[in-house]
């Protein structure tokens, strides 16, 4: 049937999977394109680090596949970072294996972090350097050719929004511009793996924003983004999975609507943002009557909250549903607080 389609419906038929949810994206590339792009995967085999006597992760299974932002979440002292230093060889696993694309890091170092850029533990980059100096610098060191470093340095600095700054002092950047030429030097060598560890710590509510914009923004380009943080509605705003560690031990991994429907008594709750206050009437006689919402009221005049049954499918039939309405839709996202009950209950039945 394909071979039969003018190149024009080919078009179509391309962008009607390209864009459709349903078709998982190794099966969108093989349809439209007749092969599949190896789908980035990380992948922790009873990964486990003793200090001592104390236990800081215990037999972390988890694997990790496709393109997609994953938040990995817990408290402070949960083995977080000690996770990430495992997946980039900084630290040695006491049990088990970190894979990254199925290679062992510790034993096939190069390998295996051939495809990763890193941000843990920010470095500092000396405040007399320039973006461009700077990452010409690490560039260097990465082995990137010098033809490949100028435009690759000019592809990651637009990725972060800082081509104004290329040129100028790092001394004058604020926090929040700092972790940005950070986070472009992860980029460098084009990785299609990104483990970042709490990337917005230590920035002001600004900077914070900044930096998260940018995460959303490198989503894409079959990115496989694994972002360590303690802050919930970071987590909720940024990531498409989350994976909740406590104690060292892996508690959940799943999406974010399913892990907050599997433990809220299979609810889901989210935030819809019009552009003009809503009528009441259409709020409680026509939003509130659709067969899957539980509840549905005003946070404010202009923001919904709409508890609803279900996961992912529902809730996608159901911001089309409110988006017909025609009230000045203008944002649509899970709730952080949901989240947040979800976590808190998961984390006390661990202690
Ligand atoms: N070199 C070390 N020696 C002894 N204990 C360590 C060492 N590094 C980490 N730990 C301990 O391992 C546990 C996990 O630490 P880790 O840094 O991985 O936590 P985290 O989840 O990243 O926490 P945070 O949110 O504070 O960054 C903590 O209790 C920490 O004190
Ligand atoms: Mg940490």
């Amino acid at each position: 049937m394909w071979g039969n389609l003018s190149s024009r419906g080919s078009v179509c038929a391309h962008s009607i999977i390209e864009n459709s949810p349903r078709v998982s994206t190794p099966f969108k590339q093989e349809l439209c394109y007749g092969f599949r792009i190896p789908m980035p995967s990380i992948e922790a085999f009873n990964l486990s680090k003793q200090y001592g006597a104390f236990c800081a992760l215990s037999d972390l299974n988890l694997k990790i596949e496709g393109a997609k932002c994953v938040g990995f979440l817990g408290p402070n002292g949960s083995g977080k970072t000690t996770t990430l230093k495992m997946f980039t060889d900084l630290i040695r696993p006491t049990k088990g294996q970190a894979l990254i694309n199925g290679i062992n890091v510790h034993t096939e170092k190069k390998k295996a972090l051939a495809s990763v850029g890193t941000l843990i533990e920010t470095p500092e980059i000396y405040a007399s350097l320039t973006p461009r100096e700077a990452l010409s610098m690490i560039s260097e060191i990465r082995g990137i050719s010098a033809v490949e470093r100028m435009k690759q340095i000019e592809t990651v600095v637009a990725e972060v929004h800082m081509e104004e700054w290329i040129d100028k002092r790092v001394g004058k950047f604020s926090k929040g511009m700092k972790q940005r030429i950070c986070i472009a030097s992860a980029l460098l060598g084009n990785p299609s793996i990104i483990l970042l560890d709490e990337p917005t710590t230590g920035l002001d509510p600004r900077g914070m924003s900044e930096v998260r914009d940018i995460i959303k923004s490198l989503k894409g380009k079959n990115r496989l983004i694994f972002m360590s943080s303690h802050i919930l509605s970071e987590v909720s705003d940024v990531c498409d999975e989350v994976a909740m560690i406590d104690h060292g031990k892996l508690i959940v991994y799943d999406t974010l609507s399913n892990v907050t429907a599997r433990f809220s008594g299979g609810n889901n709750v989210v935030e819809v943002g019009l552009a003009r206050p809503v009528d009441n009437e259409i709020l409680n006689q026509t939003i509130a009557a659709f067969p899957s919402v539980v509840k549905a009221e005003k946070t404010d005049d202009k923001n919904l909250k709409i508890i609803f049954k279900g996961g992912l499918d529902v809730q996608e039939l159901l911001l089309s549903e409110i988006v017909k309405l025609n009230i000045g839709v203008v944002s649509f996202k899970a709730s952080s607080s949901e989240l947040e009950d979800v976590y808190l209950k998961l984390i006390s039945a661990t202690l």
